[in-house]
């Protein structure tokens, strides 16, 4: 979603500013913006619509100069996507510029209140009404910008993060956050001097330092050119700042010679995954040590029922997760769509765990919804791949993926990572609880150990999914079919076909077909099924037949060496054998691939698809 960039030191800020947007591009966003104020204390703001580069064009002639900067991109909520309504924001005497993440809830009635104040205003949205209340309340408390954010924010409802510049006080910045994002970068420049950087995330931060404060709920900060970083909360009081040394590398940032993020991120799976079970699972002594479960472990041991809430391809894999738990640690496991459990009165009882997955860690609706949880009391536990995100600091304990930054909007590794992550904690909990034979752990773990190599064979054995791709890019529909472990696969493999390549794909549990969408089955209709080797194999095998029977074009992913479903289908996609409940981490590959390469055929911006952000910060 929304993403911002901003800068106080010595440096030019406008480079850092323009190289910080096209870092937080991934992010998604329709129009992007830049302020800076130059040495003769002029404050200008640049905006453009579309791409950051379009930005750059703009400011091409223009006077970008100024060491001390805030840009934005943004992704509209209130207002269409135009330059009235891109950020940066001016104040009504144009002395303040600001730039906002998030949602203002109560900015219609404070817009009403400043109206009556005689402050005009220019575009649709409730940042301009941010900008106006922090002028208005600077003005009538003749305070300083610090005090006066502090004290407009107090009447703010929503969601944000912000930063602003004062024109009349270029040695300042101030920035602020509650329920989005905000990262302070504490470089040193070539004097020994010290200077600030702001970012949404660390991507914009990582090539010029590694020592970044996270900005906590309800902080406000001051940063200046003598070097002084002021960090208060919303009650006045002085919080001490806490610094984090980022283990984020830019080469992580970069393409690596791939033509996409999507495509480098699914190829990284190995690596990944090898990283996320690292120091965690061991296959020697067929041990696994989460501490996140460890340092809790009564929680686990005693817990009623375990509730998993997420959104998007985080849901598919807590479904996995789901299966897995429920099968090894004996632990009634429910799965909910965050969005939906935040707006219930879901029945949660003191000794219930709530896992929160999420690959950002910065979903509204699953922040929202655990913070719901927490008020009636249940244990959380965050799963979350960045780190310092608001979900991992939110939740009572957790476990980090550690898969590496994933940029591609359509979720790989981070999928992955969070099966795998899953089947660790399934484990470690099975492990406290006793649940599992020593034979059938050390089964388990040893296997889960060769999951890696087994996604590295099938990415090296499937580098023919390009061209199998092209027969495909035509198709209007597409059904992905599985059952037991690999129903979550299908629809996860229907999720990154219409997120990349905006074709409708439905996911489905293969049984399922014949209560209904067995009607859209024609000679158009291409069908993948998941076929491999496992308890329901028979079972699927009928499945394929019934879609076989009218005319469907069946392409079956089957376990190596399956010679019997190549009577039923029109192409066989090879998998390595595995255990059943580690089958998902491997099905899923081929899916990737698909999605990946029929997007590239039909030309789209595979790891920009349109519509979507990568970090969906507003309900
Ligand atoms: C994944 O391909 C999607 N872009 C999307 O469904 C995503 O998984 C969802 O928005 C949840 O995001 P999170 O994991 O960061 O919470």
């Amino acid at each position: 979603m929304c993403g911002i960039v901003g800068y106080i030191g010595e440096q030019e800020a406008y480079p850092i500013l323009i190289k910080g947007l096209h870092r937080l591009e991934y992010r998604g966003y329709d129009s992007a913006g830049v302020s800076m104020i130059n040495a003769k204390g002029d404050l200008n703001v640049y905006k453009a619509t579309g791409k950051v580069k379009a930005l750059e064009d703009k400011c091409a002639n223009e006077d970008v100069t100024g060491s001390i900067g805030i840009a934005h991109t943004r992704w509209a909520t209130h207002g269409e996507p135009n330059t009235v309504n891109a950020h940066p924001h001016l104040s009504q005497s144009k002395n303040l510029s600001l730039v906002h993440n998030g949602i203002i809830e109560n900015y219609k009635t404070l817009r009403v209140m400043l109206e009556k104040e005689g402050y005009t205003f220019c575009s649709d949205t409730d940042t301009e009404v941010l900008v106006q209340l922090i002028e208005y309340t600077q003005k009538k408390g003749r305070c300083d910008l610090f005090t006066a954010v502090q004290r407009a924010l107090k009447n703010v409802i929503g969601a944000y993060a912000i930063a602003i510049l004062q024109k009349d006080h270029p040695d300042q910045l101030v920035c602020a956050r509650k329920g989005s994002p905000l990262v302070i970068g504490v470089g040193t420049d070539a004097r020994g001097q010290k200077e600030f950087y702001l970012g949404s995330d660390a991507t914009p931060i990582v090539e010029y330092t590694k020592q970044v404060v996270y900005l906590k709920d309800e902080e406000i900060a001051y940063m200046d050119r003598t070097g002084k970083l002021d960090i208060v909360n919303l009650q006045k009081v002085h919080q001490t700042p806490e610094m984090h040394t980022l283990s984020l590398s830019l080469d992580e940032l970069e393409k690596g010679g791939f033509p996409h993020f999507m495509l480098k991120e699914i190829w990284e799976q190995p690596n990944a995954l090898r990283t996320c079970i690292k120091g965690r699972l061991h296959s020697k002594s067929h041990d696994i040590i989460l501490s996140g479960i460890t340092d809790h472990k009564e929680k686990f041991i005693n817990a009623r029922r375990i509730i998993i809430c997420a959104c998007g391809t985080s849901w598919h894999s807590a479904l996995i997760g789901k299966y897995f738990i429920e099968e090894v640690a004996q632990i009634p496991v429910e799965v909910e769509y965050a969005s939906e459990f935040r707006y219930r009165n879901p029945v949660i009882y003191p000794d219930d765990v709530v896992i929160a997955v999420s690959q950002s860690g910065e979903t509204a609706d699953t922040l929202a919804a655990i913070q719901l949880a927490e008020q009636k009391g249940a244990f959380l536990y965050g799963i979350c791949n960045v780190i310092g995100s608001s979900i991992a600091r939110a939740t009572n304990s957790g476990t980090y993926l550690h898969v590496g930054p994933e940029i591609g909007v359509a979720s790989t590794k981070a999928f992955t990572g969070q099966v795998i992550t899953l089947c660790l904690l399934g484990l470690a909990i099975a492990k406290e609880k006793h649940t599992l034979s020593d034979d059938m752990f050390h089964m388990l773990v040893d296997e889960l150990y060769q999951i890696p190599d087994k996604i590295q064979w099938t990415l090296e054995n499937n580098k023919n999914i390009d061209q199998f791709a092209q027969m495909f890019t035509y198709c209007r529909n597409f059904i992905f079919l599985g059952r037991g472990y690999n129903y979550p696969v299908a629809l996860e493999g229907a999720l990154k076909l219409k997120e990349i390549s905006y074709i409708h794909a439905e996911g489905y549990p293969a049984a399922e077909m014949k209560h209904g969408p067995i009607a859209l089955i024609d000679s158009e209709m291409p069908v993948f099924v998941i076929a491999t080797r496992d308890r329901l194999y028979e079972k699927v095998i009928s499945n394929i037949q019934e879609v076989r029977a009218r005319g469907g074009r069946v392409t079956a992913l089957v376990t190596e060496g399956d010679t019997q479903i190549q009577k039923f289908a029109d192409h066989i996609i090879t998998l390595p054998d595995t255990m059943e409940c580690f089958q998902p981490l491997i099905a899923s590959i081929p899916l990737q691939l698909l999605a990946y390469h029929i997007a590239v055929c039909k030309g789209k911006d595979v790891d920009r698809p349109r519509n979507l952000a990568k970090s969906v910060t507003v309900e």
